[in-house]
C-alpha cells in the first residue's frame, strides 16, 4: 500500500544506533527500537507526518489511539494531568513495563492522531533506547509495537523485519527483548484505578504498590482493547493459522503442533516453560507462536497456562490470538 517502498536497515544495538536513529526521528521518519517489553515503531509524537507514517506502516486503523513514551514525569507532566494515584505509580515503577492513561492537557505537544482525537492519552516511561531517544530529542515519542496491525507483536529484530521489511527505513537490533508481553495499561485517571490491558507488570504488583484493590475491565467482558476500540471483534496477536487453547497433549489433533507448559508436554514439541514458570513463558509467548506458524501447521494447540500473576496477561493475549479473525 505504500506506494514508495524503502529499503530497510537494520543496525545492531552495539555500533552508532542512537545517532542513526535520531536523525531518523529528527526528519519525521519512524524506527523500529526495542524495549523491556516489546519492539516499538517509534516517530516523534509532536510531529502529525511522523505519526502517520507509524499508521501507514502498520495499517493501523486510524481511531485506535498510540502510546506516548516520555523521558520522565516531567514530560509526563507536559502532556496530561498526573492524577495521585499515577504519580504514585511513576515513582514506584517508571522507567518499567505500565502505561498510564490520564485526561490529555489542552496545550500537549503531542500531535492529536497520538491520541486518535480523544481527550485522554497513555503515557509509558520504557527502560532503554526509547527512553533515551525521548531525552535527546526533547520530545515524546509515539510507539506502537512494531507487527503489522493485529499481527503478533515482535520480541525480536528479525520479527520486525518479517512484518516491516521496505516499510521503514530502520530497525535497531537489541537482541530478544527481556519480557516479551506488552506493558499493563492502567486507566489511572480516577481514584479508583482500573486495568485496560493487562501486561508485564501484573494486577497484584500495582495494588500492593497503591494498597488499594484494582480491577481488570478485561476478566469481565470478551471485548478487545475495551478502551480504544469497544465493539471490535477480539482477534488480535493473531498468527497466520488457527490457534487451540487449553489443549492437553492427549486432545492433540492430527497436524496440529503444540506448544507445551510445564507437565503438558511433548515429545519434539516447543514448550513455554518446561518448569511451568510464568516469566518465561510471557518472554517465549510471541516467539514460540511466531516459529511454530512458520511451520504452517494445521493449527497451534496450546497448553492451559493458570491464570494467575504473569498468567492472566499471557491468556488475555492467547484468547485473542484464538478469537475468530476480522474479515481483512
Ligand atoms: O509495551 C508496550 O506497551 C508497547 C511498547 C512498544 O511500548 N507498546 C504497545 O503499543 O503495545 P500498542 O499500540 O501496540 O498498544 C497500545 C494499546 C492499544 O490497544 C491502544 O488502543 C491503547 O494502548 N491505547 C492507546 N491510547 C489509549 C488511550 N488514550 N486510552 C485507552 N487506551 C489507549
Ligand atoms: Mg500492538
Amino acid at each position: 500500500m505504500q506506494s514508495h517502498p524503502v529499503q530497510t536497515q537494520v543496525i545492531s544495538m552495539d555500533g552508532a544506533w542512537r545517532d542513526a536513529a535520531l536523525a531518523q526521528l529528527r526528519q519525521g521518519a519512524v524506527v523500529a527500537v526495542p524495549t523491556e517489553t516489546v519492539y516499538g515503531l517509534a516517530g516523534d509524537a509532536t510531529s502529525a507526518d511522523a505519526v502517520a507514517k507509524i499508521f501507514a506502516a502498520k495499517g493501523r486503523p486510524s481511531h485506535n489511539p498510540l502510546i506516548a513514551h516520555v523521558a520522565d514525569s516531567e514530560m509526563a507532566r507536559d502532556l496530561a494531568l498526573v492524577s495521585p494515584v499515577a504519580q504514585a505509580l511513576i515513582a514506584a515503577v517508571w522507567p518499567g513495563p505500565l502505561t498510564l492513561v490520564l485526561p490529555l492537557k489542552a496545550e500537549a505537544s503531542a500531535t492529536r492522531a497520538v491520541t486518535a482525537g480523544g481527550d485522554s492519552i497513555a503515557l509509558r516511561c520504557p527502560k532503554g533506547a526509547i527512553r533515551e531517544l525521548s531525552a535527546a530529542l526533547g520530545k515524546p515519542i509515539a510507539a506502537p509495537s512494531a507487527n503489522r496491525s493485529g499481527h503478533v507483536s515482535p520480541t525480536r529484530a528479525e520479527h520486525v523485519l518479517a512484518d516491516l521489511d521496505g516499510r521503514i527505513p530502520l530497525i535497531v537490533d537489541g537482541g530478544a527483548t527481556a519480557m516479551g508481553l506488552e506493558s499493563t495499561i492502567l486507566d489511572a485517571r480516577g481514584d479508583k484505578p482500573m486495568i485496560l490491558r493487562p501486561g508485564a507488570l501484573t494486577q497484584d504488583a500495582i495494588a500492593k504498590i497503591l494498597s488499594v484493590s484494582v480491577s481488570d475491565v478485561t476478566v469481565a467482558d470478551s471485548a478487545v482493547d475495551a478502551p480504544a476500540a469497544p465493539g471490535l471483534l477480539a482477534s488480535h496477536y493473531a498468527p497466520a493459522v488457527p490457534v487451540r487453547l487449553d489443549v492437553l497433549p492427549s486432545d492433540l489433533r492430527e497436524g496440529e503442533a503444540y506448544l507445551g507448559f510445564g507437565d503438558h508436554t511433548l515429545p519434539e514439541a516447543m514448550t513455554l516453560s518446561l518448569s511451568g514458570d510464568l516469566t518465561e513463558a510471557a518472554a517465549k509467548l510471541y516467539e514460540a507462536l511466531r516459529t511454530l506458524d512458520a511451520q504452517n501447521p494445521a493449527s497451534i494447540a496450546v497448553a492451559p497456562i493458570p491464570n494467575e500473576g504473569l498468567g492472566h496477561a499471557i491468556n488475555n493475549r492467547l484468547k485473542r490470538a484464538a478469537a475468530p479473525r476480522r474479515v481483512p
